[in-house]
């Protein structure tokens, strides 16, 4: 069941007007996925800037099925390197989980893969390759998927920005530096361009009066995105894809925080006068606030769907026991600003200087740092789990930079924050601590790495036996 060519125009012509509207009852499950080369528009007025995408488009094609319905993608590698597909946050069999080495074989180029799981959780999450991370993702390869609920919320529009940032020359094109030293060593692969769905980002188009489903996910290699909507006060329903116990109504100071891997769902009530700008500011790792996007109000109001908080119903996610749990202590490691040394891939402790000139190594978990060799090929899990057991992870960040840490398989309750959402992946700004309650559930090595693709790269990466 490949795409037809009629949906594959579709969705590029989804990705040109810069935003994407996600249509109901999209019933296929079956989707061919080409990985390859391609030029588009990002910049208005520069030249095509020259990308990898799937299908043509970037980001790539929306996939779309209902909760509980099975997901069938066969992956066509035209790419001229290896690569594979992690579906981020899905809940599925470790050998569809596509981490090269650990989950299956490199899909090299001109091969192709079928992935195929069902999707038992409802929301937002999203796809891209798990070979040669920073290159690829940093390149543009990454999707949306969402798995409707069979009864979600009424809104006027369903709608998602894509957040990622592209580090691009004069010319509009990519820089090729990457896993440069600094990048590797400091906060990632910072891109130089916001884009919202692919292109640089834009005023929003708004109704007076209308309810949206807004749907973030923040793509990027590195850049955190913390949002504030001036002047309004959505609601944030899903954390992650997974819905929390009570909404939680945010305020004009109030903002939401998106590292790399990580989605929210918001309800945003367009209550703002028609004719009207609102700024979305997003505010960087200095701590200045600037725009992103304007929300542009047109000058004629709807009545909307407006009403009270919409409660989405839990994903089947069981519950870890609190006081049977086993703690595992996690400590993030290494980067510049803190002295540090690490073992890479179980060898001898080496200082800062040799880590990075023998291995270009530079991060580590509880003092190990893997690279991408080891998960190739006998490596040494970090944790051992037994599997039906409760885990509480006890995180400390002790180094000078924030980390999106993420794990693969699960989702652990974020015992630290308000309402304890359900996430699959934390951010943890430098000094800070998370505990993260988890049942070890399903069967496998799993990957545990921070998301900044440059960390990940550089050692910020282990796995996790279950069973
Ligand atoms: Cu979204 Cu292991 O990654
Ligand atoms: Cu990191």
């Amino acid at each position: 069941m490949n795409v037809t060519r009629r949906t594959f125009l579709s969705a590029s012509a989804a990705a040109m007007i810069g935003s994407i509207l996600l249509p109901r009852n999209a019933q296929a499950a079956g989707y061919g996925l080409t990985a390859a080369p391609v030029t588009l528009p990002v910049v208005p007025g520069q030249p095509g800037t020259m990308l990898w995408g799937y299908n043509g488009s970037f980001p790539g094609p929306l996939l779309r099925v209902r909760q509980g319905e099975r997901l069938r993608v066969a992956l066509q590698n035209n790419l001229p390197q290896d690569t594979t597909i992690h579906w981020h946050g899905i809940r599925l069999p470790h050998a569809m989980d596509g981490v090269p080495g650990l989950t299956q074989l490199p899909v090299q180029p001109g091969e192709s893969f079928v992935y195929e799981f069902d999707c038992a959780d409802a929301g937002t999450f999203w796809y891209h390759p798990h070979a040669g991370n920073p290159e690829q993702v940093g390149r543009g390869l990454y999707g949306l998927l969402i798995v409707d609920e069979p009864d979600p919320p009424a809104v006027d529009r369903d709608v998602a920005w894509v957040l990622s940032d592209l580090r691009l020359d004069r010319g509009a094109q990519i820089t090729g530096d990457f896993r440069n030293y600094m990048d590797v060593t400091h906060a990632g692969r910072l891109g130089n361009t916001a884009l919202i769905n692919g292109r640089l980002a834009q005023p929003y188009a708004v109704t007076a009066g209308e309810r949206l489903r807004l749907r973030l996910v923040n793509t990027a290699n590195a850049r955190i995105f913390d949002l504030r909507f001036t002047d309004h006060a959505p609601w944030l329903v899903a954390l992650d894809g997974h819905p929390l116990d009570a909404p939680q109504r945010l305020r004009s100071n109030d903002r939401v925080a998106l590292g790399p891997g990580m989605r929210a769902d918001l309800i945003l009530d367009l209550t703002g006068e028609p004719g009207r700008r609102y700024p979305v500011l997003d505010r960087d790792f200095q701590g200045r606030e600037h725009r992103l996007t304007d929300l542009a109000y047109g000058e004629t109001p709807m009545a909307g769907a407006a009403g009270r908080a919409p409660r989405l119903a839990a994903n089947p996610v069981a519950e870890p026991d609190l006081a049977r749990a086993e703690r595992l202590p996690l400590v993030l490691g290494g980067g510049m600003g803190v002295p540090y040394a690490l073992r890479v891939d179980g060898g001898p402790v080496l200082d800062m200087r040799e880590a990075f000139q023998k291995h270009r190594m530079a991060w580590s978990l509880n003092g190990q740092a893997m690279t991408d060799h080891a998960g190739h090929h006998g490596h040494e899990p970090l944790f051992r789990l037994k599997l039906g057991k409760s885990y509480i992870l006890d995180v400390s960040n002790d180094t000078s930079r924030p980390h999106p840490l993420h794990l693969h398989g699960h989702v652990f309750r974020v015992l630290n924050q308000p309402g304890r959402p359900w996430r699959d992946t934390v951010l943890l700004q430098p000094g800070e601590t998370a505990q993260l309650a988890l049942l070890a559930d399903n069967p496998g090595e799993w990957m545990l790495h921070c998301h900044i693709l440059e960390h990940q790269a550089a050692g910020m990466m282990a796995t996790v036996q279950v069973g």
